[in-house]
């Protein structure tokens, strides 16, 4: 089979899921902008993760489904401050930053955005970029996960929750043992909107614990 038999037959693929995915047609009549939004409603269906939230980091935002349930979860009464590497279309009530999370100056710009503060609940949805190189790719979403799990020990209040996307690899265990020494509880989660084709799983690591920074 040739390259472009093959892209065309993984693009038709793609698009018959579309079309039949549950997921994608709720967040066409619900306003989302992706189907990811509901991976982030199971969590607060399940563990109740944006109760007493008032104060939302979004890691990895665009194109802005999780923003926009925080939205409507917490409240124009709240704050949410976005990050992502990609342009995102605003989103009344969040406010968004464009950057590279892994830069210092795009981590300088979220802390202004927070005034400094600890936040109430740190979401990241973020993935690297694929090379194609398994261990490669693996080190540097491991890498985004170990950057998340610092913000949230300086930024996040005792009490709060942190939920991250992580990819199963060599790191994994290394990361769950980390967030645990971070947390009271940390679960390993797939909700049922997360594809099961997908890698993926979250961490939902909740309670910081007391003698964090
Ligand atoms: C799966 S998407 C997030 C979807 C989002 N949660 C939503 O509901 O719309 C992952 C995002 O992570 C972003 N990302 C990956 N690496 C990043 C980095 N180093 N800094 C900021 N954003 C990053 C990508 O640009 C991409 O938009």
């Amino acid at each position: 089979m040739t390259e472009k038999v093959k892209k065309n037959k993984t693009i038709k693929a793609w698009v018959h899921r579309q079309l039949n995915d549950v997921y994608v047609k709720d967040a066409k009549k619900d306003g989302f902008r992706s189907r990811a939004a509901y991976k982030l409603l199971e969590f607060d269906e399940n563990d109740g993760i944006f109760h007493n939230v008032k104060s939302v980091v979004d890691l990895g935002c665009a194109p802005g489904s999780w923003s926009q349930m925080a939205m409507r979860k917490i409240g124009e009464s709240g704050k949410i401050v976005g990050v992502d590497l990609l342009e995102m279309h605003p989103i009344y009530g969040v406010e968004f930053i464009q950057g590279d999370f892994t830069e210092q100056e795009t981590l300088d710009r979220l802390l202004q955005a927070i005034d400094h503060k600890k936040v109430d609940l740190v979401i990241s949805d973020m993935a690297p970029n694929l090379s194609g190189i398994k261990t490669a790719d693996q080190v540097r979403g491991a890498y985004l996960v170990e950057l998340v799990l610092d913000f949230a020990s300086g930024y996040l209040k005792v009490g709060g929750n942190c939920l991250i996307k992580v990819f199963h690899g060599s790191e994994f265990d290394s990361l769950v043992k980390t967030a645990r020494e971070m947390f009271q509880q940390v679960l390993i989660r797939k909700p049922d909107a997360s594809r099961s084709s997908s890698s993926e799983t979250y961490l939902l690591c909740k309670h910081k614990k007391q003698n964090m920074v």
